[in-house]
């Protein structure tokens, strides 16, 4: 393997983020976020989402809405006050391309039919007015608690004629076609700020809200409101050239430039391009023809690289059967602890951009680390990846030293759609108490 050291460091060090690294990216961060709060050219929108954290004591029976990722959610929740969540039912509906690609209405048909489902099995009336939360995981300029315009599909939608419209005023002519009228949608809501409630419900100390699945993005509390960061576009970052090589090819080229060397959409992509680069210039896989399946754009999908990064057999036999099943029949034991090293230097430098956007964030808000700090996260990569959550955390012990303990990351899973019920009712609280 003649060169292909030499390669293979320098494919290293490119990967690497150190501590300087970081230091720079909450610098930036700040400077960016200070840009998007006062409406000037930065990389963050900086969204102000009409909520605050809830009080807890908020109480009824909600429906939620969870859109933003290939599964679309229903939940029917009790909210009992206290910061208690009593009965919950949900239901997945799985999007299909023509969902996600086609006309915009396709979609906002095919969920106001799924909803039509959902109430006809959980036996609900066409009577009772039930507020909805709605969670809709993309860049949305709110215009109120309930109104707001997509501003750009993120994740590999693209459905046609969504751009610039209300979401919300398009679900609810879809809900009037199926005959719905009962439910309105009293919160738009992202899945950030579904997290931070969620978490916020049961403890007022939570100010920030992460999602590391599909996509990224995070949300904090500024003067009591909560913002959407859109983090996902920042684009202040050193990219090496498969990063390049990624968003050159993507469908939406130049934007959400950490999204793409972050979440788990991307991940499995950048180790593939990496290890097309290897098998191109002939450091790997010399015994195995060329594979077509190998060549094929995303077919090495992020959880594969959970797996190969948990692989802790002699024989790395099961990295061996993922490989086989991506097309390469031969490989040497050397060859796939390579492999395992580079999904290890792609996951790391995801989780090292992570914490060093949450540093930023928590950094905003209280710059010394003064108090205490409640990170509501969730997402499929943080939960299921084997290093993810360890490795962030032991970038923030980096960058914060013995202040880390200020800072508590708390896994909040489905937040996103019990968060949303929580923000209808504190909706359904305002406007009850109005009329009084
Ligand atoms: C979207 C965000 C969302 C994040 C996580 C990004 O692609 O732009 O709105 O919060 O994904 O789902």
């Amino acid at each position: 393997m003649m060169g292909s050291d030499k390669m293979l460091q320098r494919i290293e060090k490119s990967f690497a983020l150190s501590l300087n690294d970081m230091r720079k990216i909450i610098k930036d961060f700040h400077a960016e976020m200070r840009n998007g709060l006062l409406r000037q050219k930065s990389s963050l929108k900086m969204i102000p989402t009409y909520v605050n954290i809830p009080a807890g004591n908020e109480k009824g029976r909600f429906i939620a809405l969870d859109l933003g990722g290939t599964n679309f959610r229903i939940l029917k929740l009790e909210l009992m006050g206290k910061g208690k969540i009593g009965d919950l039912k949900a239901r997945k509906f799985v999007l299909d391309k023509k969902h996600i690609t086609g006309k915009g209405k396709n979609l906002f048909d095919f969920v106001a039919r799924c909803i039509k489902v959902f109430m006809k099995k959980e036996k609900m009336s066409y009577d009772e007015k039930m507020p909805i939360g709605f969670t809709f995981s993309f860049p949305v300029e709110q215009t109120g608690i309930a109104s707001g315009h997509l501003l750009r599909w993120t994740k590999g939608f693209s459905a046609r004629g969504v751009i610039g419209m209300d979401v919300v005023k398009l679900l609810e002519k879809a809900l009037d076609g199926e005959g719905i009228s009962n439910i309105k949608v009293s919160a738009l809501v992202n899945d950030t700020v579904g997290t931070i409630a969620a978490r916020g419900y049961e403890n007022r100390n939570c100010d920030v809200g992460v999602i590391i699945g599909t996509g990224t993005n995070g949300c904090y509390v500024e003067n009591q409101m909560i913002i959407n960061i859109e983090w996902g576009n920042f684009n202040k970052l050193k990219r090496t050239s498969y990063d390049m090589q990624l968003d050159k090819e993507s469908d939406n080229r130049g934007s959400q430039i950490l999204e793409k060397m972050v979440s788990g959409m991307y991940l499995g992509e950048i180790s593939r391009l990496i290890l097309e680069d290897l098998v191109r210039k002939k450091t790997l896989f010399r015994k195995s023809p060329p594979s077509i399946i190998f060549a094929k754009k995303y077919s090495l999908k992020t959880e594969y690289m959970s797996i190969i990064e948990s692989d802790s057999s002699p024989n790395l036999s099961r990295t061996n059967m993922l490989l086989r099943r991506l097309g390469i029949s031969k490989s040497s034991l050397e060859e796939r602890k390579l492999v395992k090293k580079i999904c290890g230097m792609v996951s790391r430098r995801a989780s090292r951009i992570s914490a060093a956007a949450i540093a930023a964030v928590v950094t905003k808000m209280d710059s010394n680390l003064y108090r205490k700090h409640i990170v509501a996260i969730d997402g499929s990569l943080y939960e299921k990846h084997p290093h993810f959550s360890k490795n962030i955390k032991s970038a923030l012990r980096e960058i914060f030293g013995r202040k880390t303990n200020r800072i508590d990351m708390m896994l909040t899973k489905d937040g996103s759609g019990k968060g949303a019920a929580v923000i209808a009712a504190i909706t359904a609280k305002v406007e009850e108490d109005a009329a009084e």
